[in-house]
This record gives structure tokens, C-alpha cells and sequence, in this order.
């Protein structure tokens, strides 16, 4: 994995600061709850992300110590910088459950202003709090004056096509001590369809000072240069088309990956996953991953069925190393 790797911040001067902090690049891994775990941030920095978020994290699990907060949190050194996002309506709990996570060292931590799922908007968090503004104003001025470490937003561009209120949000966002932005250009009601407004995240970062994130749509290499240049955006977040194809954060569309890296990836990760989730979970777990990789081989369907339903390790590997010919690197 690790000779396949196109260290882009060798060649990157830093593209933008948050807080204090340079970041070397202008591709971040956008947080994606159920995928962006160690093991899948770690490849997608290896590749050439210069950022990447957990998956949001609720500040409920924080505050009370859920036991599946210690998969949420836990990172390695060369993820960094890292950035854990947290989402609550409650500004209290917010502040006590992101001074609870400072503790564990991120590199600063982001508030979901975006999900609009319905157990997240039901309890006025995520894409909710879009509507009550003076809310996103107590959070911010209370999370930046308590925290050592910056805070930054993840937002949606308004609840619905009627409210769109991006622009009064990103400035409460900024006046309030917010140190960075990103803005996925959909409004709540739209959920992930239509098209993101690549308009609104332009007009955002003419708005406010501190660097902006462009994030929604981004499918191929080209699409990166495309929102860059169609917004003047610091930083570009890939989500979907990372699942896919985490090689876009190497300028390399899923086309260009020879079978060799996608296999010495594929392996690595399970490998990782294996590790941290034990046998059995991790190869569960890595299924979602291995349809996503899998997806542009065009692989028999039985066969495919095959991988995606072994619950076995050394079975697995056996197919794999079948379909891409290799010999055994793990077993
Ligand atoms: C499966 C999935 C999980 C997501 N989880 C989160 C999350 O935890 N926090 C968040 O801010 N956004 C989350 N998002 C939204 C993405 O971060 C991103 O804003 C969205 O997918 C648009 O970017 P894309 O077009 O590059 O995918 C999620 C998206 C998907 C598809």
C-alpha cells in the first residue's frame, strides 16, 4: 500500500489554515457515518486526502459514555489531521461533550449543521438546527470560547428550497469564532437528490473569511478542478465517489487503478479491519466496502454473492486471490 501511495503533501504547499493549523492539500474525506472508520481514513490519507473527519459522532454517547463511542474516536497519528464532527441540539451537552473529546486530541472539531435524517432532525440536531439560528450562535460562541482546539461547521445550505439561509449562518458561523466551513450545497428536504448548488458555495466563500470547503457531486478527477474553479473554493470533500474509488484523492479516476493496487488495498483494509473488529465483524463489516470496490469489475454474479455473503477470513482471501490471481499476503 504504502509504495502505491502519491504523497500529495510533498508537492502541496498548505492550501488553508484552521485555527492554527496548516492543512497540506486541498482534498478532504468527507465524514460519512457508517465508512469513514480508522482503517478507511487511513487510506484515504495515504492516497492523498489531506483532511478527514469521523463519522458523526452524538454528543448523547459522549456525555454518557456509550460503549461504541471508543470505535467512533479511535485514530491513529498519521490520520491526523483528523477531525471529529458531533452533532446535538442541546448546547450545554454540545460544549461538555466536545471538551469531554478534546481530551482525546483531535485536531479540532466540527459541528454537523447537515444531517437530515429523521432521528437527527426529530430531536432539532444536524440540518434542524439550520432553523433556529440563534442556536448555531450560542453553540459556536460557547464551543470556541471553551475549547483550546478550533471548531468548525458542516452545513447544509437551508431546510428546504424556501429557506435557504446559508449565507446568514456562514457569517453567524464566522463572527462566533468558527475557524472553517463546509458546505455540502443541498438543502435539507433535498436530501441526495438533484443537484447540489455549486452557486450557493461560491457565494459563501465570497461572504466569509475563513476557508470554505465546497462539498457535493464530486464524481471524477475533473469534477475536483470543476468545483475549485467554479467556486474559488479552499478545499474540495469527497464523499460517495470515495466509497468507490478513494484513488480520486490520487487525481485518479477508478478507470485508471490497476487490479494490483485495488487488490493490495482491498487487502489491507480487511486486513485492518480484521484487526480492530476481530475476525467475524470485520469481514462483515468490510462488505459494503468490497461491493464498492468491487462494483466497476463487472464480476459473475454468483460470484460476487460468494464474497459477499463468506462470513469466513481464509475464505475470503481464497476468493480474492482467485478473482485477482494473486498469491496468499495475509492468511
Ligand atoms: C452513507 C453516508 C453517511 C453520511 N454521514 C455523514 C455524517 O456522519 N456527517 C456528515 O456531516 N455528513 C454525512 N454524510 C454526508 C456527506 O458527508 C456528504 O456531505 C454528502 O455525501 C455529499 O457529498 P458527496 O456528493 O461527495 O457524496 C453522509 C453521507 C453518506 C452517503
Amino acid at each position: 500500500m504504502t509504495k502505491q501511495i502519491i504523497n500529495r503533501e510533498q508537492q502541496a504547499s498548505y492550501a488553508f489554515c484552521v485555527g492554527g493549523i496548516r492543512v497540506l492539500g486541498d482534498l478532504a474525506l468527507a465524514p460519512m457515518d457508517g465508512y469513514t472508520i480508522s482503517p478507511f481514513r487511513l487510506i484515504a490519507r495515504r492516497l492523498g486526502a489531506a483532511l478527514v473527519y469521523t463519522e458523526f459522532i452524538n454528543a448523547i454517547d459522549v456525555v454518557q459514555r456509550a460503549p461504541s463511542l471508543a470505535d467512533r474516536i479511535k485514530f491513529c497519528e498519521e490520520e491526523r489531521p483528523v477531525v471529529f464532527q458531533i452533532y446535538d441540539d442541546n448546547p450545554e451537552r454540545l460544549l461538555k461533550a466536545a471538551q469531554i473529546l478534546e481530551g482525546y486530541a483531535p485536531d479540532w472539531i466540527d459541528v454537523n449543521l447537515g444531517c437530515p435524517s429523521r432521528s437527527v432532525v426529530h430531536r432539532g440536531a444536524g440540518a434542524a438546527l439550520l432553523q433556529s439560528p440563534a442556536k448555531i450562535a450560542q453553540i459556536f460562541e460557547r464551543l470556541t470560547t471553551a475549547l483550546s482546539i478550533p471548531v468548525s461547521a458542516k452545513m447544509r445550505i437551508g431546510w428546504d428550497e424556501h429557506n435557504l439561509n446559508y449565507l446568514e449562518v456562514a457569517k453567524i458561523i464566522e463572527d462566533c469564532g468558527g475557524a472553517m466551513l463546509a458546505v455540502h450545497a443541498r438543502s435539507k428536504t433535498q436530501s441526495y437528490s438533484g443537484n447540489a448548488s455549486w452557486d450557493a458555495i461560491a457565494q459563501v466563500k465570497q461572504s466569509v473569511s475563513i476557508p470554505v470547503i465546497g462539498n457535493g457531486d464530486v464524481r471524477t478527477v475533473q469534477d475536483i478542478e470543476a468545483l475549485k474553479s467554479y467556486t474559488g473554493c479552499d478545499a474540495v470533500m469527497i464523499g460517495r465517489a470515495a466509497l468507490k474509488n478513494p484513488w480520486i484523492f490520487s487525481l485518479r479516476n477508478r478507470s485508471e487503478v490497476p487490479p494490483e493496487e485495488l487488490y493490495h488495498a482491498i487487502v489491507w483494509q480487511l486486513q485492518a479491519m480484521v484487526e480492530l473488529y476481530g475476525e467475524q465483524r470485520g469481514v462483515v463489516l468490510f462488505r459494503k466496502y468490497l461491493k464498492g470496490y468491487l462494483s466497476p469489475c463487472s464480476l459473475p454474479r454468483e460470484y460476487m454473492l460468494d464474497i459477499l455473503t463468506t462470513q469466513n477470513l481464509s475464505e475470503l482471501f481464497r476468493l480474492l486471490e482467485n478473482y485477482f490471481q494473486k498469491p496468499a499476503v495475509f492468511a
